[in-house]
């Protein structure tokens, strides 16, 4: 029997962890306030891959699809509000497990609960102005990123 696999615990490891694909959002308000360079930097600085980025005003109904999930929640119109107030910049990123490592890199969706050192809990102001978006799973990530980019500008290789 070849059981090699199984008697090195390092390589389970690399069993488990697999290279994974997020959008991240520096919201409307971090761009207001010129955050953005420190926040790219938190993120470059993790070690994440920019597959692409760019700069966009949404509109009301980008808005609106791109939250659609949140439709029937009672702080939906004023995110799309929010989103839609002034530039964004959409990126997407790539790293091993970079789901669950984005989301760790930035912190709880409410600053007051986000963990020091987090980008939420240094640069957000609130629940909804949370200065930045992540995806919360590996099918999100890949239907967020297609919301922003064609395969065409994601960078290959
Ligand atoms: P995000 O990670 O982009 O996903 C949905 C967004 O809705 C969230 O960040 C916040 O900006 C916003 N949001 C979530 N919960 C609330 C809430 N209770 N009140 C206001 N805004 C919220």
């Amino acid at each position: 029997m070849n059981n090699s696999k199984l008697g090195n615990t390092s390589n389970v490891k690399e069993y488990d962890m697999a290279i994974e694909r997020t959008l991240a959002i520096i919201k409307p308000d971090a761009v207001e306030q010129g955050y953005a360079g420190k926040i790219l930097d938190d993120i470059l600085g993790a070690g994440f891959k920019l597959l692409a980025i760019r700069q966009v005003h949404l509109t009301q109904a980008e808005a609106e699809a791109f939250y659609s999930v949140h439709r029937e929640r009672p702080f939906f119109s004023s995110l799309v509000r929010f989103m839609t107030s002034g530039p964004c910049i959409p990126m997407a990123l790539e790293k091993e497990d970079a789901i669950a490592g984005y989301r760790a890199l930035i912190g709880a969706t409410d600053p007051a609960e986000a963990a020091d050192g987090t980008v939420r809990k240094k640069f957000a102001q609130n629940k909804e102005r949370n200065a930045v978006h992540g995806s919360d799973s590996v099918e999100n990530g890949q239907a967020e990123i297609g919301f922003f980019f064609t395969a065409k500008e994601l960078l290959q290789g």
